[in-house]
């Protein structure tokens, strides 16, 4: 089983699985977001005929519009997780329930984005983000329309006709974050979204996510392997860890949002997720 730790100043109950988070969640709900439960979900692979447990016993609510990252080391599931929340990965026990109603394949309604963006190099950005509507019946000036709203919320006025080649990391992943969120998702998965950019445009894409969420109040669960990043943007932090993949805790991240960073309780927090995870090497 997963052991809770219950932080001195997280106000909520210890009993997180069916956690009506009390504290860092009550800013604002969203209307146009979903909630998300996850009960007993467990995952085994194959691999040369032998069964490889990737996760167990993972329960986790999401609350509408709450911002929630996972850390964990390498292999521990994290991707898997959120393959199985995009619907993407159907075969797996437990249930995965948004707004109530069981995943069961993908969905309009949540959208995912890659470590890598994904966009496809003959196309430019306006065409790569028209993609997302492809299985849907829209108005082509409605479609422009939309399109030059989510450019221009990305920061990317003025390079529609742009080709991937032609942008930087960060542009190009801020393209994919335009892309994925057009049909409006209720849940927005993100799997280390921000891993191949460098650091100084790392910071600036994490103040930019931020603003986006604000901006849209979509449910938002990020994975990352960088502990500031997880604090700095997360309602709660889930550190996961290995073999198989388990909640090893949840953390409130009691602060309201946007967050300083140099912030004592943040460098507290980090401090015991890096105990958390000095084990796994
Ligand atoms: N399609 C697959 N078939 C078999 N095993 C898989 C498959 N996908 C993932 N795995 C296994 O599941 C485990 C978890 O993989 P996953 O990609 O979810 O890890 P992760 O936490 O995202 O790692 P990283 O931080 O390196 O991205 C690994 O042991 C991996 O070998
Ligand atoms: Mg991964």
């Amino acid at each position: 089983m997963h052991s809770v730790v219950k932080l001195a100043d997280a106000k909520r109950s210890p009993k997180w699985t069916d956690s009506q988070t009390e504290s860092g969640s009550d800013r604002r709900f969203s209307q146009h977001a979903s909630d998300l439960v996850l009960r007993q979900v467990a995952k085994a692979y194959r691999i040369d005929g032998k069964r490889l447990p990737v996760l167990e016993d993972i329960n986790l609510t999401v609350e509408p519009g709450q911002f929630v990252t996972i850390v964990g080391a390498s292999g521990c599931g994290k991707s898997t997780l959120l393959r199985l929340i995009s619907g993407l990965e159907r075969d797996f026990d437990g249930e995965i329930l948004v707004s109530g109603r069981n995943v069961t394949g993908p969905s309009l309604n949540r959208g995912l984005i890659f470590q890598d963006h994904r966009l496809f190099p003959w196309l430019n950005v306006e065409d790569n983000v028209a993609l997302a509507f492809e299985s849907r019946r829209i108005d082509p000036a409605d479609k422009r329309r939309i399109i030059q709203e989510h450019l221009k919320l990305v920061g990317l006025t003025g390079f529609e006709k742009a080709f991937p080649y032609q942008l930087s990391g960060g542009m190009a992943q801020r393209a994919a974050i335009a892309r994925a969120l057009v049909n409006e998702p209720e849940i927005l998965l993100l799997d280390e979204p921000l891993g191949a950019v460098d650091a100084l445009t790392r910071l600036y894409l994490q103040n930019e996510l931020q603003r986006i969420w604000t901006q849209k109040g979509v449910t938002m669960i990020m994975v990352t392997h960088d502990i500031d990043e997880a604090l700095f943007l997360g309602d709660r932090v889930v550190v996961l860890q290995s073999r198989p993949g388990r909640v090893r805790r949840i953390i409130d991240v009691d602060l309201p949002h946007p967050r300083d960073r140099e912030d004592r309780q943040i460098a507290r927090l980090k401090k015991e997720i890096l105990a958390d995870l000095a084990g796994e090497h």
